[in-house]
């Protein structure tokens, strides 16, 4: 039993067998879907936040993906302080072995090993037949086990196996000594109704199923990740797997805001907790959007824009008489905070850096000094200083602080006669290089021009812009996505003019796919084919 202290000052006991773990992935399966990429720096920062929020496990990648994937396991084991490190392995030996060596630093370490279970994957993906795969099972485990007491096993495409196959499995996988079992709803394929059925049968069934937790993994195709990972814990499961704004493959994952506020504020339907610090979910929601530069949708439960914004007249005034119309949770229980007009040219250093601590940042004193320029020179430009300006502010410059191409200045001759041209100087690696480029239409040019700089093959496949605050001195905010081999990342640029802040987002692209080529095993030959020099 666990007496905890409401924000209410209410005592509420509650019971440890209605704790529900939290399992993050955002590291993992959210940093694998496209475009999702994030740097070195990124996953480190995003992990420190996981943990001090009081996420229970944070799954911190795949280490035998690459070599950056296995550095950043590494290093957010050495580094992380509360949650336990897990790291991804498939079946094969070196795969759990590479994994091991990954989460080694850590004091409180998991592998999670996973094997394909329905019919159609072990046809078509494994080319196996059942009795291979369950021995697969034991002897995957069975590995695992010599490094760590704390192994999970997934049964890949889990609602689409066999049920007596599947119990077959999980009683083999907990005979071998997994201690969480995991039935993944891979391609986003099961209702509620029947994710609940499915781990009642189970926890029926198998004989030992009261020696491993259960767990619920939910990706979003059909839009009921959230809905089937809840139905899953009223079944008994005590482990949700979830990622922050809900990336992940195709649709996304369930979102862990959305499962820490349900559990919350409809305590009264589904009576379990979490040890997650709900006032840190907007904070979480913005860092992870920014590291990845994949916005959030306006209307996004929890953490979107509008989430707690009363637009209706006959809302409004029912907010003005009890906020509790139509309000079921307040902003503040969730860490947003009321948005101000905060500062204008003549603040100064020490009220800025309040601003910052206020918003959640710890800047070192050389990236606070650099924003505090940028924010001076923002404030000449922009009467009304809002939050989202500064966050904006902020964010590019953590963002971009390690770049090795910047830019110094750009000049575009756009309108009705053509052709548009930009000239543009780029700091690169200290060196100052200048072009001009002309294009069909400015942002064509700016393009143009850094292609003529910095040569290289990525394709532009993603050019998004969209207002920070209101007004027609409002920062504009663009995300580019750049693909190139097998990678794809996104990044975002800020500048109250639109096509400075095109020719941030695509250097900070750039920047991104650069630095994670040279981290990984092939980068040397692709940063040849993209010479900055
Ligand atoms: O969706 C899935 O099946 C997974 C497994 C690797 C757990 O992400
Ligand atoms: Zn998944």
């Amino acid at each position: 039993m666990t007496t905890a202290k409401t924000a209410d000052t209410r005592v509420e006991t509650r019971s440890d067998k209605d704790r529900v773990v939290i399992f993050d992935t955002t590291l993992r399966d959210g940093e694998q879907c496209p475009g999702a990429t994030m740097t070195h720096d990124e996953k480190l920062e995003v992990a420190a936040l996981l943990d001090e929020m009081g996420v229970d496990v944070i799954e911190a990648g795949f280490p035998i993906a690459s070599e950056g994937d296995f550095a950043a396991v590494q290093e957010i084991a050495r580094r992380t302080k509360n949650a336990v490190v897990c790291g991804l392995s498939r079946a094969a030996p070196k795969d759990i072995d590479r994994c091991a060596e990954a989460i080694k630093p850590a004091a409180r370490k998991r592998i999670h090993t996973f094997l394909s279970t329905s019919p159609v994957h072990m046809k078509y993906k494994l080319q196996k037949e059942p009795h291979e795969v369950y021995e697969m099972v034991i002897a995957q485990v069975t590995r695992a086990r010599n490094y760590t007491d704390d192994v999970e096993w997934s049964a890949e495409d889990g609602t689409r196996t066999d049920h007596d196959f599947l119990c077959r499995c999980v009683e083999a996988a907990i005979k071998a000594g997994a201690t969480t079992i995991n039935i993944p709803d891979t391609v986003g394929y099961t209702v509620p109704e029947e994710y609940f059925a499915l781990f009642a049968m189970l926890r029926e069934r198998v004989p030992n199923a009261d020696q491993a937790i259960f767990s619920a993994h939910c990706h979003d195709d059909l839009g009921m990740a959230v809905a089937n990972s809840l139905a899953a814990a009223r079944a008994g499961v005590r482990q949700i797997e979830c990622t922050i704004n809900g990336i992940g493959e195709r649709a996304g994952n369930a979102a862990l805001e959305e499962i820490v506020m349900a559990i919350k504020t409809r305590n009264d339907v589904l009576p379990f907790w979490t040890g997650i610090d709900a006032t840190m979910l907007t904070r979480a929601s913005k860092l992870v959007s920014a590291a990845t530069s994949f916005p959030v949708q306006y209307n996004k439960a929890i953490v979107g824009r509008n989430a707690f914004a009363h637009e209706s007249g006959i809302h409004q005034d029912g907010m003005l008489k009890n906020t509790q119309t139509y309000e079921i949770m307040t902003p503040e229980s969730v860490g947003v905070k009321q948005t101000s007009l905060v500062m204008g040219k003549h603040s100064g250093r020490h009220a800025f850096q309040h601003k910052l601590e206020e918003l959640g940042y710890k800047l070192s004193s050389n990236q606070l000094e650099d924003a505090f320029v940028r924010f001076k020179a923002l404030a000449d430009r922009k009467k009304h200083i809002y939050d989202e300006d500064i966050e904006a502010l902020v964010d590019e410059e953590i963002a971009h602080e390690h770049d090795r191409i910047k830019l110094t200045s750009l000049t575009v001759i756009a309108g009705t006669r053509g052709p548009q041209s930009a000239t543009l100087e780029l700091d690169i690696d200290g060196r100052q290089q200048t072009v001009q480029a002309t294009g069909n239409g400015p942002v064509d040019a700016i393009f143009n021009a850094i292609k003529a700089i910095v040569p290289h093959e990525a394709v532009l496949e993603l050019y998004q812009v969209h207002a920070v605050t209101e007004g027609t001195d409002a920062q504009a905010e663009v995300s580019v996505r750049l693909a190139q081999d097998d990678y794809s990342v996104t990044s975002r640029g800020a500048d109250p003019d639109t096509l400075v802040a095109s020719a941030k987002a695509y250097l900070g692209a750039l920047n991104k796919l650069m630095s994670k080529q040279s981290r990984s095993g092939e980068g040397r030959r692709r940063i040849h084919s993209m010479d900055v020099g």
